[in-house]
């Protein structure tokens, strides 16, 4: 029975933190809505963010691969070939926006937001398991790319060998670390791990490092609708590829890989998918019935 009437004494409170909370919901979706449909948020890249949003997003970005490298084991850095096998990497895919020693980086790293900074002193805030990770997946919404898509398994710790240096190189040094490092294209063209087994959600992953979702709209990879090219669902239990080749896996690896061959004059770009890629992802096409 006294239970019953305190009970009964909560229940106002719980119903005005309720109301409340309701009301505070629909003024902060209200507020939502202005800033996305008013077009109140200025995406202009020469918008900076507050300093106080710009350290939380930086330590979440922190935090988040912190934890995701935590597992991964770390080869031997130290020899000085894998070194400079990595310094040649590093010339060719890296430079252009995060510059070296002695070396600025191009207009668009320049201009991206976030900067990308030098990484010459990567090896003070990150663990080599750290900057495979980095280098690996890349950083969503920053405009740094996966490089597991580009690089193969040994090339990306040969860049990271490669980072554990940079920070003792002066511009002359690294100058020196180039003129030894093997010349283009060097990096980037290692054989693909074809004995891999063929893995279909590598395979939408792949489809969407690969700009194709620029052109079709693929469903599982989220992406604008554009139909710049045919959408591709249900292209898994269509006959006929660009309406040239029978639909089975082999011919959709042949398509996405010598596209220009196959159908010379199609408006599809060839986009230099290796054939492992192409695999993954023609297996991934054909499961969209
Ligand atoms: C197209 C431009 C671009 C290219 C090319 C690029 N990056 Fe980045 N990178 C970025 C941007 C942007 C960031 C994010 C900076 C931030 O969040 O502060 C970044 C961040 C990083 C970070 C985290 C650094 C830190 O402490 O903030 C690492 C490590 C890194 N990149 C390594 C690489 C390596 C290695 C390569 C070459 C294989 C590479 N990047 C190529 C744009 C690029
Ligand atoms: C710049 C735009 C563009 C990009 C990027 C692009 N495609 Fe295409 N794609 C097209 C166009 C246009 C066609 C139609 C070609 C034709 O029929 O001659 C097409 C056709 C296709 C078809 C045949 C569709 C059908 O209905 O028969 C497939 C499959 C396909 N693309 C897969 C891909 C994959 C996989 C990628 C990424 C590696 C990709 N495309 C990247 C424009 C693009």
């Amino acid at each position: 029975m006294g239970q019953n009437r305190s009970a009964m004494r909560k229940r106002p409170p719980l119903l005005v933190v309720l109301a409340t909370a309701f009301v505070l919901g629909l003024a902060a979706a209200a507020g939502a809505a202005a800033l996305v449909l008013g077009g109140l948020y200025d995406v202009a890249s020469t918008q900076q963010h507050w300093p106080l949003t710009y350290s939380v997003l930086q330590k979440a970005m922190q935090q988040s691969v912190r934890l995701r490298a935590r597992d991964i084991a770390e080869p031997p850095l130290a020899d000085e070939r894998m070194a400079l096998r990595g310094a040649a990497c590093f010339r060719d895919k890296c430079v252009q926006c995060h510059g070296a020693p002695g070396v600025a980086q191009d207009d668009i790293g320049k201009s991206m937001q976030p900067l990308p900074g030098p990484l010459v002193d990567a090896r003070q805030h990150w663990r080599p398991r750290e900057l495979y990770w980095l280098t690996r997946h890349g950083i969503r919404m920053s405009g740094m790319p996966a490089w597991e898509f580009r690089l193969s398994e040994q090339e990306l710790w040969d860049v990271v060998a490669f980072m554990q240096r940079l920070p003792d190189l002066g511009a002359t040094q690294y100058e020196q670390w180039m003129a030894r490092a093997p010349p283009p294209p060097s990096c980037g063209g290692a054989l693909p791990d074809l004995a891999a087994p063929v893995d279909v959600e590598r395979g939408r992953v792949a489809l969407h490092q690969h700009a194709c979702s620029a052109c079709h709209v693929i469903p599982g990879v989220t992406g604008a609708q554009v139909h710049v090219g045919p959408p591709l669902d249900s292209i898994g239990s269509r006959r006929l590829i660009a309406g040239t080749l029978p639909n089975t896996q082999e011919a959709m690896v042949r398509w996405i890989m010598h596209t220009q061959q196959v159908k010379p004059g199609t408006a599809m770009p060839q986009l230099g998918v290796g054939e492992r890629e192409a695999r993954d992802m023609a297996a991934y096409l054909g499961t969209l019935r």
